[in-house]
């Protein structure tokens, strides 16, 4: 999978047959020049006909020529300070108070798999799946080394990189930025997709050709945040869902970050991504060393949904926390909205039992179960039952759970300090703020200073006590708030600028250790919502909590933004109440399970006041979830219908083999004498005839349809197939919020 034409001035060319990515040592600078990125080409003994240069006014590097700029060389890592005027991806602070830098090539390293980082979360790779580029290079003003690390993978069109800069000088250096990755294209006919949003409103999508010029997104607000993901995505202007080049990026972690597109007046794109430079500066002392998160980049010459896929087994292969409790994905019962604070050990337990009546495996007790947390605003930070509410204690409640034959859930924040607490009493230096300034508070509440162990070692002590004291088979890893006045009571004055990143690992220690010391318990992250839907939780994770908008027709923007980079079996997804809390919006029992069933699928409603006949739907509903949740999980995720362009959603998984396949099509508008819809289907085996089933309707018939002719063709949704089209949105009795769920199963024989 590496190809290195050897020699003083080697090339390196990744190719696994899906994607080619090569850069060589220039001679003349012996730094890395860029030179391709994109579908598969094969191995060659010289690339020098891919270099594109010419002669044009610039500052030049040599006194003796005039073609030696870095403006007009593509950089495989740029840096700051010597002929390239664009924004670099590291920029080295030196002892004299200069950032000039120049990066030389001195030799590689390849390996099998991939050496495993133990301060922070990173893609696997075992030996047969995976091999290892290592650059070595060297700082010309310093005793620094940079190595920039690629891992391509076998099966997935996927590359991941990162890099280590090693101080092995005297002098302590600082480093103001590094990205974990920067690429040249020598071209600017892109379009740029990215997800944005806000609490209950995350992983909205957007595209918009580039413009010259930097356009950038990040955060800078501690966490990888609602307003943008940490993903982006560059794509021909003709590329669709289903054909056309994506290249696709997405950063592996959860703190601030950049991502970042520049395009020069010579229509080269840099896309760089990387821990936000803003409010950086990292001390790198004689000895030390620093490694960025990593970067995976996914390739696709067959539109957005080929670029999704890639990224969606990756992440279920090498990314995701694959051991549980539980023999299959668990269907929950979350008490949020049910019961938001109120209740007592008689209220749980009565919903326990119903949950377990109706095939629940999992019941979760979310916020107000420690302290004296009857409103949102106290007792962060005590993890102790309140035992006014739940008077024998966890242990008990969570023991008489699991006795109905039921797991029991907890939830807990655990980065998050009230101030009615004995831990702020006893260390209110503990919480991130300036001793002399003022301290805002986020839903009445500060963040502690993950940056000092002291606190992230209370912290783990107390889930500790709790997780060890009973039966607990899954955690709500909660986080509401973001970092307003970053300042560290335990950090000196110069390392102020570490605090975000050093925060972000303190997280990672704290999940880590819980990880070693419960390897079973089952996690759920979350941060008011999407808050921190990234791929660094969900290294620890087995599923994250997508948002707080439980609103199914919202729900179909958020799911179907998120399926840009994230697996459908990552997005926790609830059946919730009616009208709904978020937006007051009324749907129906099946719309709600339509779209949950697209997802982990649970339910956040209050059972007990279920009547009859909906306990009978709920207890069909999670049944045919069980049925097809192999399928949903394990899948190939298609976006078929935009719900950002129509007023009809639809999306669908054909399992690897092609042999089943499910369809959700979903109508949020209404319009009177509506026009003809059909919905081309993708990714079936062209020659396979199919029943169609459609769910939740008796049909005497089963249709039988070609896969040839339902990606040409489609489903045609006014068809009478199943004998009952009057009662949908044809003609008759259209309406708003309907969904349909359709069943493709290739016919024996
Ligand atoms: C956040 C979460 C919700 C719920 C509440 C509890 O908002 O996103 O799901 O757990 O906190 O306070």
């Amino acid at each position: 999978m590496i190809f290195i034409n050897e020699g003083h001035y080697p090339s390196f060319h990744l190719t696994n047959g899906k994607l080619s990515y090569i850069f060589h040592v220039l001679e003349s600078t012996q730094t890395l020049e860029q030179l391709y990125y994109g579908a598969a080409i094969k191995p060659r003994d010289n690339y020098d006909y891919l270099i594109e240069r010419e002669v044009r006014p610039s500052n030049n590097l040599y006194q003796d020529t005039h073609t030696t700029s870095f403006e007009h060389i593509k950089q495989e890592f740029p840096v700051y300070g010597t002929t390239d005027f664009r924004y670099p991806a590291i920029e080295i602070a030196y002892p004299d108070g200069d950032h000039i830098s120049h990066l030389s090539y001195v030799g590689y390293t390849q390996l099998s798999g991939k050496h495993a980082s133990n301060l922070q979360p990173m893609l696997r790779a075992g030996e047969e799946d995976a091999a290892t580029l290592i650059i070595h290079l060297k700082d010309n003003y310093s005793q620094a080394a940079i190595d920039l690390h690629y891992t391509i993978y076998r099966e997935q069109a996927v590359i991941v990189r990162r890099v280590v800069v090693h101080n092995h000088g005297e002098e302590s250096l600082r480093l103001k930025r590094l990205l974990s990755m920067s690429i040249d294209f020598p071209h600017d006919d892109f379009e740029l997709l990215h997800l944005y949003g806000a609490w209950a409103r995350e992983t909205h999508l957007e595209r918009k050709p580039l413009i010259k010029g930097v356009q950038n997104f990040s955060s800078t607000r501690g966490a990888s945040s609602h307003a943008h993901n940490p993903f982006l995505a560059l794509v021909a202007p003709n590329t669709s869902e289903h054909q056309g080049e994506a290249f696709g990026f997405s950063l592996v972690y959860s703190g601030n970050f950049l991502s970042q597109i520049e395009v020069d007046t010579y229509h080269v794109t840099r896309v760089s991504m990387g821990i936000n430079p803003f409010q950086f500066d990292w001390h790198l002392d004689t000895g030390e060393s620093f490694e960025s998160p990593e970067v995976v980049m996914a390739y696709s010459s067959k539109g957005l949904n080929g670029m999704s896929q890639q990224f969606h087994d990756i992440y279920r292969q090498q990314l995701l926390h694959n051991e549980t409790p539980f023999e299959k994905a668990p269907v929950l019962l979350n008490s949020w909205e049910a019961n938001y604070f109120d209740f007592d050990e008689e209220k749980l337990l009565e919903q326990a039992q119903l949950a377990k009546d109706l095939g629940f495996d999992l019941f979760v007790l979310d916020d107000g179960w420690f302290g004296k947390r009857d409103s949102d605003n106290g007792s962060l930070g005590n993890w102790t039952t309140d035992l006014d509410k739940i008077p024998q204690g966890i242990r008990s409640l969570a023991s008489n759970i699991q006795a109905m034959g039921i797991h029991f859930g907890l939830w807990f924040e655990p980065e998050m300090l009230s101030v009615d607490t004995p831990v702020y009493q006893a260390h209110p230096e503990w919480i991130i703020g300036h001793p002399n300034k003022n301290i805002s508070h986020g839903r009445n509440q500060f963040v502690l200073d993950f940056s000092n162990p002291d606190v992230v070692a209370n912290i783990f002590e107390q889930m500790s006590q709790i997780l060890g004291s009973a039966e607990i088979d899954y955690i709500k890893w909660d986080m509401n708030r973001y970092i307003s006045e970053p300042f560290s009571n335990f950090l000196k004055k110069h390392q102020q600028g570490e605090l975000f990143h050093r925060y972000i690992l303190g997280v990672y220690d704290l999940l880590d250790s819980i990880r070693k010391a419960f390897p079973a318990v089952f996690i759920e992250t979350c941060a008011g919502g999407g808050g921190r839907y990234d791929p660094a939780m969900l290294f620890y994770a087995n599923q994250n909590w997508i948002s707080d908008d439980t609103d199914a027709i919202e729900r179909l923007k958020i799911q179907y933004g998120a399926s840009m980079v994230y697996p459908i079996s990552t997005m926790g997804s609830h059946v919730s109440e009616i009208p709904n809390h978020q937006v007051g919006r009324i749907t129906s029992l099946k719309m709600r399970k339509d779209v949950a069933l697209f997802g982990t699928f649970g339910y956040e409603l209050d059972i007990m006041k279920l009547s009859d006949a909906d306990r009978e739907e709920v207890r069909q509903q999670i049944n045919q979830f069980n049925q097809y949740q192999s399928l949903l999980h394990h899948g190939d995720f298609y976006r078929l219908n935009s719900p950002f362009e129509a007023g009809l959603t639809a999306w669908m998984v054909v399992s690897k083999d092609q042999s089943e396949a499910i369809v959700g099509v979903y109508q949020s508008q209404a319009s009177a004498n509506p026009a003809y819809e059909r919905i081309q289907l993708a990714g079936l085996a062209s020659d396979q005839a199919y029943e169609l089933l459609e769910l939740d309707h008796e049909s005497k018939d089963i249709p039988v349809r070609y896969g040839d002719d339902l990606m040409a063709i489609g489903l045609i949704l006014n068809e009478n197939f199943t004998g009952r089209a009057d009662e949908y949105w044809g003609r008759e009795k259209a309406g708003e919020y309907h969904s349909r769920v359709f069943y493709l199963k290739t016919k024996k024989g």
